[in-house]
């Protein structure tokens, strides 16, 4: 008998996308035999790209990577997890502070679904400081963010806050 696949789901808001998650995406991408991309709206965070940008910015940037299905949908993640037989949440972990709030998320989902895991990647010590957040503050000031976001991500961006 096949073994069944072993999916996993990375979500996140992805506002845009950055070197950051880029480098979760490739690296739990060698973890599992299929991994989603799942581009969800956080309530708690204000967008600068629609839904669909986001999800076109994630093709262009993992267009090398052939396991990684990007995805978007409203709901909760545990259950379109089970609707598709997905058994792992991936996370990025980037400093202490994420873990508090990886943790209460991670239990809020085992709370939902306790068929579902949660695992945590730690982000690479370069990227570390880096969020979709800061990028889109430092950069509204002119500030260079060269160095944190994918060239194709930093000329949509530059478009949409000039
Ligand atoms: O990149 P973010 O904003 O930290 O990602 C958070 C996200 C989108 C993964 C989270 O808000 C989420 O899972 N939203 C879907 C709705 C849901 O299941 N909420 C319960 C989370 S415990």
């Amino acid at each position: 008998m096949d073994k069944p696949l072993r999916k996993a789901i990375f979500a996140g808001s992805f506002d845009p996308i950055t070197n950051g998650h880029l480098d979760i995406i490739f690296r739990a991408s060698k973890l599992f035999d299929e991994l989603q991309i799942g581009v969800l709206i956080n309530p708690n965070k204000k967008g600068l790209f629609t839904l669909e940008e986001r999800v076109k910015l994630i093709e262009l940037c993992t267009k090398e990577l052939d396991n990684i299905k990007i995805i978007s949908f409203q709901g909760l993640l545990v259950n379109y997890c089970a609707e598709n037989g997905i058994s792992t949440l991936v996370r990025g972990v980037r400093s202490e502070d994420d873990v508090n709030y990886e943790l209460q998320m991670a239990h809020m989902n085992k709370e939902l679904n306790s068929d579902i895991e949660t695992i945590f990647l730690p982000t690479n010590k370069k990227y570390s400081f880096v969020s979709s957040s800061l990028i889109k503050e430092v950069l509204s000031f002119g500030a260079d963010v060269t160095n944190f976001v994918p060239v194709e991500v930093l000329e949509e961006l530059e478009k949409k806050t000039k």
